[in-house]
C-alpha cells in the first residue's frame, strides 16, 4: 500500500545528502534542514518510498494534499522521565516565588511513584506518549529513575519498553533516603543493574551536587557498559562540575543540560563525538539561566534539543516550545533549533532509522498549519500541528 503526500509547500528533509537546491542565502543554519519546496513524499508500508519536487512525484495507491502546509520529521524527543505519578505543582508554584530548584525533589516524586500500581504507570505513561504525539513527537527516550529500589526500577523500565526501544536505567538519579551512597552505589551497579539491563538500551546518571559525583558516575557507567548498556549523563545542570568533561572523554553518546559550562567542557565537547543535549524547559521551569547555544556551535560542538519532560524541573511535552525558547533565549537560529531537535535527537538516540525524511527512512512526519518551520518559534504558543503520520499512518488527529 502506497500513499502520495502532495501540495507540500516546504518540505523539511535534513538530508545531508539529497541534491535539493541550498538556500545558503537563507537563515542561519538552514542549509541543513536540505528544504524541498512544493514537494510530495510518497510513502509506502512503514518507509518513506520517495520524496521530490511535487512536479515529478511518481504515482501511489492513494494520495493526500497537504494543502500547501509545510512539513518536517517528526520530532525525536531524546530525554524524558515519563514514568512517575504524583504531583508536584506546588513545588512549581514556590520557585516561581523565589525557591530554588533542588535535586531533593526527586525524592518526593519516588514516594509516590513506589506507591502506584503497574496500571496506574502504564496509564499516566500512555496519557503523556500520547499528548506528546499530538505535537509532533513521534519518537522518544524515556527514563527510570524514580523507583530507586530493584523492584520500582525494573518494573518503571518494563513499563517505558510498551512505548519505546530506547528506555534508560537511571537507578542513580538520587540517593534514596535510608542508605547510604556507598551501599546505594554497590546496589546501582549490582543487583538493580541485572534487574534493569533486560529492558533498557541506556544507562544514565545524575551527575551534579545533590547527587552523584564524578568518580560514582564513572563507575556506574562502566558497570552499565560490563551489561551491554550504552552510557548517557545528566550533567552541569545546577553548578558547574566535571560531569560533561566525564562524558566526552568517555566518547559517550550524549551529555544533557549542559546549563554551566566552563571554556575547557566546550573545548572537551568540541574535541568529542557527544551531543550536548539542551534542555530548555528545565531553565524556564527552574528560572535558571540558559545554556548558551550559540558559544556551543561557534565551537564545533554538535547540539541536541530535548523536553526533559519530568513532574519536577520541566512538566513540557512539547517539542515546539523547546523549540521557540532556543530560538529567543538560546542564541538558535529557527533552522538550528528544528535540526536539533529532529535529526541531532535521532543522533542523540544513535537512531538512524528517524529524524531524517529520506527514502528508507521511517515515514514520521508532521503537517503544520503553517507555511513555514519559521512559524514553530515565530508563532510561540499556538498549536500548529494539523496532523501527525507515524511508521506511515496518520496517528493524529484520530482517524
Ligand atoms: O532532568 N536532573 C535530574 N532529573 C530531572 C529532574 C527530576 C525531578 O526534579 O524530578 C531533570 O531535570
Ligand atoms: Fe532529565
Amino acid at each position: 500500500m502506497s500513499i502520495v503526500i502532495v501540495g507540500i509547500g516546504e518540505l523539511t528533509t535534513n538530508d545531508a545528502s539529497a541534491s535539493v537546491p541550498r538556500s545558503h542565502d537563507g537563515p542561519i543554519g538552514e542549509d541543513r534542514l536540505a528544504i524541498i519546496r512544493d514537494a510530495a513524499v510518497v510513502i509506502e508500508g512503514s518507509t518513506v518510498a520517495w520524496v521530490g519536487p511535487a512536479a515529478s512525484a511518481p504515482a501511489a495507491d492513494t494520495a493526500y494534499d497537504a494543502g500547501g502546509r509545510a512539513v518536517i520529521p517528526g520530532y525525536v524527543d531524546s530525554h524524558s522521565h515519563l514514568v512517575f505519578a504524583g504531583d508536584r505543582g506546588p513545588e512549581f508554584a514556590a520557585r516561581m516565588t523565589g525557591e530554588p530548584y533542588s535535586a531533593g525533589g526527586i525524592r518526593t516524586t519516588v514516594a509516590a511513584t513506589r506507591a502506584a500500581t503497574d496500571e496506574q504507570l502504564m496509564a499516566r505513561v500512555a496519557r503523556l506518549v500520547a499528548e506528546m504525539r499530538a505535537q509532533g513527537t513521534t519518537s522518544l527516550e524515556i527514563k527510570s529513575g524514580y523507583g530507586l529500589t530493584v523492584h520500582d526500577e525494573a518494573r518503571s523500565l518494563a513499563v517505558a519498553r510498551h512505548f519505546t526501544e530506547d528506555t534508560t536505567f537511571l537507578g542513580a538519579h538520587v540517593v534514596p533516603t535510608g542508605t547510604t551512597p556507598e551501599d546505594y552505589v554497590d546496589l546501582v551497579t549490582g543487583p538493580m543493574l541485572s534487574a534493569a539491563a533486560p529492558h533498557a538500551r541506556w544507562i544514565d546518571v545524575f551527575c551534579e551536587d545533590g547527587a552523584f559525583d564524578v568518580d560514582q558516575g564513572r563507575a556506574i557507567l562502566a558497570a552499565g557498559a560490563d551489561n551491554g548498556l550504552r552510557g548517557r549523563l545528566h550533567a552541569n545542570q545546577l553548578t558547574f562540575g566535571g560531569g560533561v568533561r566525564l562524558a566526552a572523554e568517555l566518547g559517550l553518546t550524549a551529555v544533557d543540560h549542559c546549563t554551566y559550562l566552563a571554556d575547557a567542557d566546550v573545548g572537551a565537547l568540541a574535541d568529542s563525538a557527544t551531543i550536548a543535549t539542551l534542555l530548555p524547559g528545565v531553565e524556564f521551569s527552574t528560572r535558571q539561566p540558559y545554556p548558551d547555544a550559540r558559544r556551543l556551535f561557534d565551537a564545533g560542538v554538535r547540539v541536541a534539543l530535548a523536553s526533559d519532560c519530568n513532574p519536577g524541573s520541566s512538566f513540557t511535552s512539547s517539542m515546539a516550545l523547546c523549540i521557540a525558547l532556543a530560538v529567543r533565549e538560546m542564541g538558535m537560529s529557527p533552522a538550528e533549533a528544528l535540526h536539533a531537535a529532529t535529526a541531532m535527537g535521532a543522533a542523540a538516540l544513535e537512531r538512524e532509522d528517524v529524524g531524517v525524511l529520506a527514502p528508507g527512512k521511517r515515514a514520521d512526519l508532521v503537517l503544520l498549519d503553517a507555511p513555514s518551520y519559521l512559524h514553530l518559534a515565530y508563532r510561540p504558543g499556538v498549536p500548529l500541528v494539523a496532523g501527525v503520520w507515524q511508521s506511515g499512518r496518520p496517528v493524529h488527529p484520530a482517524t
